[in-house]
């Protein structure tokens, strides 16, 4: 009674000298294993850490788990860059319960399900990592009386090809995260893994699944698809075609999924046969390219393909012909940030192929084509157009613009006569470029108007051989450049250009 009291008194006067923590560890040794007590690394910190990475047999762990510790609920287990334990055998943790056991690049073949379970109702994190030396024997049913895990990480834990019914059965309401990387996978069967909550995250990277069928992974994603779980399938010998049509059709569910189709393909794409059109996935939504359509109408059907919800977010028609029509209707009610038409045949626009945009377009580009009318009328209703580049087309003229959006219009190489002088309301334009048309009258009123004017270009806008006075009366404290080569200009009446140029750079 006495000594125990004194060895007690001691204690609490060591742990008061040096912290509360150090009195944790027992007062026998535990080598060659070691217990610490405060860690802060690798993310893992806590209180009380067994850390036999220098054990060369699993009887060292036992003989260090039989030491006399003053509380058996410890922090970690640590066993990692260990080349000679090859078992957590039966009983090796004696009564000890833990938190956290971390166990990765090691020799180990078995881990007996009694090194896991006294830490049954306490597991937080349980990481096995051994991708260059697969376990044999993972006890997985022990997974099912861990109800605190949050992290569990088996990787090259040898769990496939097939796991059997139930293997990873989790029962944790706290599941944040599972990592399952390469464990040689190829299926899995209804139950294989469940109790996958909301926010869980799943990686199954790198294994051999070849088959998303739904009856398997639909009750999962529905799942995920309400929190922030998400399902990665990244490196994975993914079969798409038609039997992926359950997920291509339901965004909610494949907005769940990371991952592509063996052949590069990304999993939305693949279920859609948009031919002549091609698909591509991007973070921010898919690209539909048809610049292989001979005509609008093979445009047109590829979009009445593609469910409603779809994010698209680029078309591109580039080095085509055929086209001559963008016409109604032909997106459906698809709608795009970007367009984009280069070397085409397209004469004309109609409007209701840029309104299904509305809400979303930000650059809409038709260059080098024939374009001979567009739809200016319909810019104010494009809250998020920036940029209106149609240089190198057939336009002759230019209504008033309104847009409250719009900061780069981009008009050269055009056959521009014509640009009406009064009415325009384009507050937040930066750059315009009138280049190489043959303006018959130079619209001063426009110019004057461009508060926010950046970059001004004209060149070979046949101005000359006189500008006359106010021709060009800048009235923007941002102005930079104001480009008139080729002009054929040789005087200039007083006041002919005015304004205030930040560095001026004026080319005669
Ligand atoms: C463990 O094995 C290494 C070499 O394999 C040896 O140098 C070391 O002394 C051994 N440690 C113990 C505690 O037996
Ligand atoms: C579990 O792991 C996470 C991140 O790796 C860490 O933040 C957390 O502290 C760990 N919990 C325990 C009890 O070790
Ligand atoms: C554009 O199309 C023509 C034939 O229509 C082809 O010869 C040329 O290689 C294409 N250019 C590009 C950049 O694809
Ligand atoms: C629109 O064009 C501008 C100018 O080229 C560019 O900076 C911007 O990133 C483009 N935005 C989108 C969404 O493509
Ligand atoms: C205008 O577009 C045509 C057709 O694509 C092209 O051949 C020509 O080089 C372009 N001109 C300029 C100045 O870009």
């Amino acid at each position: 009674m006495t000594t125990r009291f004194s060895a007690l008194l001691l204690l609490a006067l060591l742990s008061a000298k040096c912290g509360p923590a150090e009195g944790k560890c027992p007062t026998g040794d535990v080598l060659p294993c070691k217990c610490g007590s405060r860690f802060l690394q690798d993310h893992h910190d806590g209180e009380v850490q067994l850390d036999c990475s220098s054990a060369n047999t699993s009887e060292e762990i036992s003989s260090a788990s039989r030491a006399s510790w003053p509380s058996s609920q410890l922090w970690q287990f640590r066993l990692t860059d260990n080349k000679l334990v090859e078992e957590l055998p039966e009983g090796v943790m004696g009564d000890l319960s833990f938190q956290s056991i971390w166990v990765s690049d090691t020799a180990l073949k078995r881990i007996h399900p009694s090194a896991i379970l006294p830490s049954g109702d306490r597991l937080v994190n349980l990481s096995v990592e051994n991708s260059y030396n697969p376990l044999s024997e993972f006890p997985s049913t022990v997974i099912k009386s861990l109800r605190k895990l949050e992290e569990f990480y088996c990787s090259g834990c040898n769990l496939g090809p097939t796991l059997s019914n139930g293997l990873l059965r989790f029962r944790s309401k706290t599941l944040k995260l599972v990592v399952l990387w390469e464990n040689g996978i190829s299926r899995l069967g209804p139950k294989d893994i469940s109790g996958i909550r909301t926010d869980t995250v799943v990686y199954l990277t790198h294994n051999k699944i070849a088959m998303l069928d739904e009856g398997i992974f639909r009750p999962t994603l529905e799942i995920m698809s309400q929190g922030k779980g998400v399902l990665h399938l990244e490196g994975n010998p993914v079969q798409c075609g038609r039997n992926l049509e359950w997920l291509a059709l339901a965004p909610k569910l494949l907005r769940k999924v990371k991952g592509a189709c063996e052949d590069g393909t990304s999993l939305a794409c693949s279920v859609l046969d948009l031919r002549p059109c091609s698909c591509e996935e991007h973070s921010d939504g898919m690209t539909v390219d048809c610049s292989s359509a001979r005509t609008s109408e093979e445009v047109s059907s590829a979009f009445d393909k593609i469910w409603p919800s779809a994010r698209l977010s680029h078309f591109i028609l580039l080095n085509n012909s055929e086209i001559q029509e963008l016409p109604e209707g032909v997106f459906g009610a698809h709608s795009f940030q970007n367009i984009y038409l280069s070397k085409t045949a397209v004469k004309a626009i109609h409007p209701s192929a840029i309104l299904s945009s509305r809400g979303q377009l930000v650059n809409l580009t038709v260059e080098n084509s024939r374009l001979g009318r567009f739809p200016f009328h319909v810019l104010s209703m494009f809250p998020r157009l920036e940029g209106l580049w149609l240089r190198n087309n057939s336009l002759t003229s230019v209504p008033a613009i309104h847009s409250e959006s719009l900061e780069f219009l981009y008009l050269p190489n055009n056959g521009i006569e014509k640009i009406k002088e009064n009415g325009w309301a384009t507050p937040n334009l930066r750059e315009i470029d009138l280049g190489h048309n043959p303006l018959l009258e130079f619209p001063s009123v426009v110019i004057k108007s461009l508060k926010k004017l950046e970059k001004f270009y004209c060149p070979e806008c046949h101005l000359g051989p006189t500008l006359s006075s106010g021709l060009l009366e800048f009235q923007s404290n941002s102005l930079r450049l104001v480009s008139l080569w080729k002009n054929g200009i040789s005087r200039l009446e007083p006041k002919a250009i005015t304004g205030t140029i930040l560095r001026p750079f004026i080319r005669p």
